[in-house]
């Protein structure tokens, strides 16, 4: 069986880690059949707007992409195009899994996933400014929502993951003895899910202040941690920095008809163009990719490849220390296929 797929290959060095990706992908054997489109700088100056319909149109009926990072003008009025995506598909959850590949950095044998409501939560504030005597921009007000109906289904799939990935136990990362209305409505749902998955799966529940410090001196103490918006965010970032930073951090935007898969990061003007940039990050995310239509055997083997060339092969681009660039990794991996 195969899949048409959305291809964006993004800003800066999107083009050269998409190249890389979709290479590998195809010794690898992936089901996919790429649409290539425009979006990001690219497309402005060819069509005068970051997302072009073709491009919104082309992920409607295929339901999936692969996006490189795109770079986000600023200051000129356009939206942030991955928040436009997220609303647009209703992309609700953000699957960031975790894990150590290179072994005896400061943190080892990491394996955890962050599970991020991706559409609610302070992210959808409709923010604004209240006047006071001669300053008109005297009060910033945001605030946003949560509904139980998707604190509940975010709650679901996380908890779903867990036990279609033979994971142990989830998290319910919350704030509720501060924002017992905003973030106590989280935390209710959750525990009344816990009961849908006894005997399954452990459910349990940390402050997220206190996951923050426990994520840096007891980080093996978590397996699935699922979250609102904007904690997600913040703890998402944190724990791709406990193994080897931006170049290793895939990420998925998941919603009932769509998924995009990208990397964590963005298109690094400073690097781009250089033949430097790590591709890891978003080869993984093709995994995720390939996990997603049934493929863990295609994720797998992908997975087992990318172990050997940065361990036993010890090919590493300069973000992890290593001396490699984008092609020679790149054709590590081919050899290693
Ligand atoms: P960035 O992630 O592009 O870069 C941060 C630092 O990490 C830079 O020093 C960069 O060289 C390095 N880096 C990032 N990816 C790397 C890789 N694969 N290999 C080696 N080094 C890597 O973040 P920055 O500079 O804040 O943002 C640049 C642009 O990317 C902005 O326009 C931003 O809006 C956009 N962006 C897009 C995202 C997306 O499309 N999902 C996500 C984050 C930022
Ligand atoms: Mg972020």
């Amino acid at each position: 069986k195969t899949y048409r797929a959305t291809l964006i290959e993004g800003d800066g060095i999107g083009p050269e880690i998409t190249d890389s990706t979709v290479r590998i992908l195809e010794k690898l054997g992936a089901p996919f059949i790429w649409e290539k489109c425009a979006g990001g700088l690219g497309a402005i100056e060819s069509n005068g707007v970051p997302l072009p319909e073709a491009t919104l149109e082309s992920i409607s009926r295929t339901g999936l992409a692969l996006k490189g990072p795109l770079t986000t003008p600023v200051g000129k009025g356009f939206k942030s195009v991955n928040v436009t995506l997220r609303q647009r598909f209703g992309l609700y959850a953000n699957l960031r899994p975790t894990r150590t590949i290179i072994p005896g950095e400061r943190f080892d044998h990491i394996d955890l996933v962050v599970v991020r409501e991706n559409i609610e939560g302070l992210y959808a504030a409709n923010e604004y400014y209240l006047p006071l005597g001669d300053d008109p921009r005297a009060i910033a007000c945001g605030g946003g929502f949560n509904s139980r109906e998707e604190c509940a289904r975010i709650i679901r799939f996380a908890c779903d993951y867990a036990v279609a990935n033979g994971r142990k136990k989830v998290t319910l990362v919350h704030k509720a003895n501060i924002l017992k209305i905003f973030s106590g409505l989280f935390l209710e749902t959750g525990r009344d899910i816990a009961q849908e998955y006894d005997g399954k799966i452990t459910i349990d529940e940390r402050i997220v202040d206190a996951c923050a410090m426990q994520l840096v001196t007891d980080p093996w103490q978590f397996d699935v941690i699922v979250t609102t918006n904007l904690f997600g965010d913040i703890l998402s970032d944190l724990t791709a920095g406990l193994v080897g930073g931006l170049g290793m951090a895939p990420g998925a935007n998941i919603g009932e008809k769509a998924a995009i898969f990208e990397a964590v990061h963005g298109s690094a003007p400073d690097i781009a163009g250089k033949n430097v940039a790590n591709p890891l990050a978003l080869l993984m995310a093709g995994g995720l990719m390939l996990a997603h239509v049934g493929r863990h055997d295609l994720k797998q083997r992908l997975d087992d490849a990318i172990t050997r060339v940065v361990t036993t092969g010890g090919v590493r681009t300069r973000d992890l220390g290593g001396t490699s660039n984008t092609s020679e990794i790149t054709t590590a991996l081919l050899d290693a296929l």
